[in-house]
């Protein structure tokens, strides 16, 4: 949700820290804040807002030294503004935190804080943490935090400084954290692209684990104090891949990446027609799968459903994660859960997981950054490979989402010993040059996003597979461009949303060829007889459907199961364009984060 970034060493520290901020502004960007630590004194900065303002901030004044910690925030507990903005204080301005995650039992705490004299500041959760470690302080930073922490009830990634030690303290519990090791300097971060830039070798603290980072090292406890064997890891992602590469938005670089990024999805994993996924244990023993993810991973999910029913023959539930954590799931030992993740972090589907888990299910996850917390309490895990997405709105993690649910069900498929249909192989390797085609239409769709910017409601209507294809087209727009639209299966309008039809409603069609499609055109007649102006997004040769139509948008043609991901891409363009003429802010949506680490 937050951001944090911490350094010790012997550079300048307000660098490091606004560069690492940058790459960690998809985290939340409501407020931010620095903490400098010089000579027994701690200097704090904080403004509400863009990270810009706080740069500016910073530029005005003559602040640096050796230590320093920094934040951006997305407000969970109090308003944003510079009150609430991290890194928060304790009484006496001698210890200094960034946090991320929520303090389940802080208004207990508070209560108790101050009946002992605390005056607590802001409103958020966060700010207890400073004076907990302020009462236990007695000039030992480490047992100090290791102390507060045994009172905490909930989630946090954190770092802590106090004015009069040369070191930082960080520790985890469900919110990411990561230690960065360098040349006489050391950092702390939620995230490696803040880190990149200075080393590429890592350590994932694992939760109730804690660090003390020194200039000259490190060591790592967990919150009793044992020391524990920590491992150390090479990032092998490149500066470069996170990098905007001369487009707009990142979210544009992501859409056009998609080719690559499938490309390396699919990579090493089919061999001689053979699918080669490494899942620990034996899918032949599997009666169910359910899938839990969120937003745009629970619309891969449904697709799943489809995939996996067709394919591996294997009964399939779709759940929010959200809905699942709750619902008391029955779960069965030979029931394999799918947690589908871009991040990994997504605190919903994590603790789906655990439910599952709990309940002695098998678990695999589908997941895009390596070392993030699900790929480690996952039995078996499929990576997306497709390079760090920085848009908040997903597009090449959804795209590879949907190949890894195929590559999933085919290798199920095949450890039955059931025959796998060749024909999907191949257009699994056709994909990355189809999506390149269908990529070509974007200066069409351009256009067509011109026309519609104003629109004030979007419907989004598809069949079959393509009906989750709907819906994530819909949560594309009102995501990046706040216009409200709505997914739905095409021949469920008539039971109610085509009340809402008229000359002034797009209707979005994802019609490409399948055994739906005659029926599909039957509920584009509908629209139509309704003054409905009709987007369509069809294969190449449908004369019928070019006739009913406003405007057509061509993606070439693949099988049914393989079709959501190619017609994924001009909705993922569509969106883009109408935010982007809107002058919206694409890559930061209000609102919005990248990593919801919250529920
Ligand atoms: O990292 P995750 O895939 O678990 O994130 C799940 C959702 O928060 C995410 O897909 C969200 O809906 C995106 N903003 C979609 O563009």
């Amino acid at each position: 949700m937050c951001g944090i970034i911490g350094y010790i060493g012997d550079k300048k520290t307000i660098p490091i820290l606004i560069n690492g901020l940058q790459k960690l502004e998809y985290r939340g960007y409501d407020s931010a804040g620095v903490c400098i630590s010089n000579n027994g004194d701690l200097k704090t900065i904080k403004k509400k807002g863009k990270l810009q303002k706080l740069v500016d901030t910073i530029a005005t004044q003559d602040i640096d030294g050796p230590i320093g910690i920094a934040h951006t925030r997305w407000a969970t507990h109090g308003e944003p503004n510079e009150k609430n903005a991290h890194p928060h204080l304790d009484c006496k301005g001698e210890i200094a935190i960034v946090h991320n995650g929520i303090i389940e039992n802080y208004s207990s705490l508070k209560k108790l804080l101050e009946k002992h004299g605390h005056k607590i500041e802001s409103d958020t959760d966060s700010e207890i943490i400073a004076h907990l470690v302020e009462k236990f302080y007695k000039d030992d930073l480490e047992s100090a935090v290791r102390e507060a922490l045994q009172l905490v009830d909930g989630a946090f990634g954190l770092a802590v400084i106090h004015k009069n030690e040369k070191k930082i303290i960080a520790a985890r519990r469900g919110s990411p954290l990561i230690i960065g090791i360098g040349k006489n300097e050391m950092f702390v971060a939620s995230d490696v692209p803040a880190i990149l830039e200075h080393t590429k070798k890592v350590i994932y603290l694992n939760d109730n684990e804690m660090a003390t980072i020194s200039q000259g090292g490190y060591e790592i406890k967990n919150l009793e104090g044992k020391r524990v064997a920590e491992k150390v890891e090479e990032i092998k992602w490149t500066i470069d891949q996170i990098e905007k590469k001369g487009f707009k938005h990142f979210m544009l670089k992501e859409i056009f990446e998609q080719p690559e990024a499938i490309s390396n999805t699919l990579r090493g994993r089919i061999k001689e027609d053979r699918i080669k996924l490494s899942v620990n244990f034996d899918v032949k023993d599997i009666s169910r799968v359910l899938i839990t993810a969120c937003g745009t991973s629970w619309h891969s999910g449904l697709i799943g459903k489809y995939i996996l029913e067709s394919i591996a023959q294997i009964p399939t539930e779709v759940d929010y994660a959200s809905e699942f954590r709750y619902r008391k799931p029955l779960i069965k030992s030979d029931d394999l859960l799918v947690a589908i993740s871009q991040s990994g972090e997504t605190a919903d589907t994590l603790a789906a997981l655990r439910e599952a888990k709990e309940q002695n299910a098998k678990t695999l996850g589908i997941v895009n950054v390596v070392g993030s917390t699900i790929t480690r309490e996952v039995e078996s895990g499929i990576y997306l490979h497709v390079g760090p997405e920085i848009g908040v709105a997903s597009t090449k993690a959804f795209t590879s989402q949907v190949v890894s649910l195929i590559l999933l069900a085919l290798h199920i498929r095949q450890e039955k010993g059931l025959k796998v249909d060749k024909k999907i192989i191949k257009e699994l390797f056709r994909l990355p040059k189809k999506i390149a085609e269908a990529l070509k239409s974007a200066e069409d769709i351009k256009k067509i996003a011109d026309k519609f910017k104003d629109s004030k409601n979007f419907l989004y209507l598809g069949r079959g597979v393509n009906f989750p294809v709907a819906l994530e087209g819909a949560l594309k727009l009102k995501e990046i461009s706040y216009i409200h639209a709505e997914g739905y299966p095409a021949a469920e309008i008539k039971h109610g949303p085509i009340a809402l039809i008229d000359e002034d409603m797009p209707v979005v069609f994802v019609v490409t060829k399948n055994n739906l499609t005659q029926k599909t055109i039957s509920n584009m007649q509908e629209v139509k007889a309704r003054e409905g102006r009709i987007i369509a997004i069809v294969n190449k040769g449908d004369k019928e459907i070019k006739k009913i139509t406003d405007y057509v948008i061509m993606v070439p043609e693949t099988v049914d199961e393989l079709s959501p991901i190619i017609n994924s891409i001009p909705l993922q363009l569509l969106a883009y364009y109408i935010a982007e003429a809107k002058g919206m802010d694409v890559d930061k949506p209000r609102n919005l984060a990248k990593s919801v680490t919250v529920e």
